[in-house]
């Protein structure tokens, strides 16, 4: 009994460092935002790994280092909330503001139009 216990924790952590190897638990490569104005398709991984943008740009609450923790929506919600700007207005100053920032800099830029980033579902 007690055997079969102890084959089924190795077998259970052997499953579960499977599981973080194959990434499961880290972020998604791509981020699917629904806002009623239009899908917008947030490449993390590029953004992250390929652009090399520093985690705690954006992630400004994480420690350096960390790989996870509280998400923007846990804090800034759907009205702004003392000095905690509304998720929106948080989105759309990081996203949108570094993007505006570069393409002034005539850097390479992501998009800044509205419907660059918002993509409205087909009828
Ligand atoms: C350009 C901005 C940006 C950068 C850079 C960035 N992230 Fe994210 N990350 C986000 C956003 C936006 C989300 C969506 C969840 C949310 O709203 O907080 C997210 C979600 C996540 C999640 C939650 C899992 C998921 O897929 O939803 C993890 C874990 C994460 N990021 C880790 C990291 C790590 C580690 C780095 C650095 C290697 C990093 N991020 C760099 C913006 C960024
Ligand atoms: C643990 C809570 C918390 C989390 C998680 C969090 N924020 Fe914030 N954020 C705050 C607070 C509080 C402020 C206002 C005070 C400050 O600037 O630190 C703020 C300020 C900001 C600002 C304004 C900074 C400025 O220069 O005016 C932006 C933009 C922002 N957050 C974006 C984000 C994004 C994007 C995410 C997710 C990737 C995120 N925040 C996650 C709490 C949080
Ligand atoms: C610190 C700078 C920075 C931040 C913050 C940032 N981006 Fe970008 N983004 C870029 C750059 C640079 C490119 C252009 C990449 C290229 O042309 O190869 C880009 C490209 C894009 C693209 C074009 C498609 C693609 O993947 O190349 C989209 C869509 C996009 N970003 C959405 C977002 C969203 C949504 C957020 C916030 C959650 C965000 N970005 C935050 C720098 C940033
Ligand atoms: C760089 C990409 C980007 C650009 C450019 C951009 N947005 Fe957004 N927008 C976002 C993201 C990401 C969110 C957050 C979606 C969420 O909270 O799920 C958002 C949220 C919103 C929301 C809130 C929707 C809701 O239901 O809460 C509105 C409205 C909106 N954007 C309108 C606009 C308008 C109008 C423009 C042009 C002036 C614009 N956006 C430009 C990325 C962008």
């Amino acid at each position: 009994m007690k055997k079969s216990l102890i084959s089924v924790g190795i077998l259970a952590g052997f499953l579960f460092s499977i599981l973080m190897a194959s990434g499961v638990f880290a972020a998604k490569d791509v981020i699917e935002f629904n806002p009623s104005y239009g899908t917008v398709k947030f490449a993390h991984k590029k953004h992250s790994e390929t652009l090399k943008i520093d985690c705690v740009k954006c992630h400004h609450t994480w420690k350096k280092g960390e790989t996870s923790g509280k998400l923007c929506k846990d804090c800034h919600k759907a009205k702004a909330e003392g000095k905690t700007i509304s998720a929106k207005d948080a989105y759309h100053k990081d996203c949108k503001g570094c993007h505006d920032e570069a393409k002034k800099a005539k850097k390479a830029a992501g998009p800044t139009g509205c419907t660059q980033c918002h993509v409205k579902a087909k009828k």
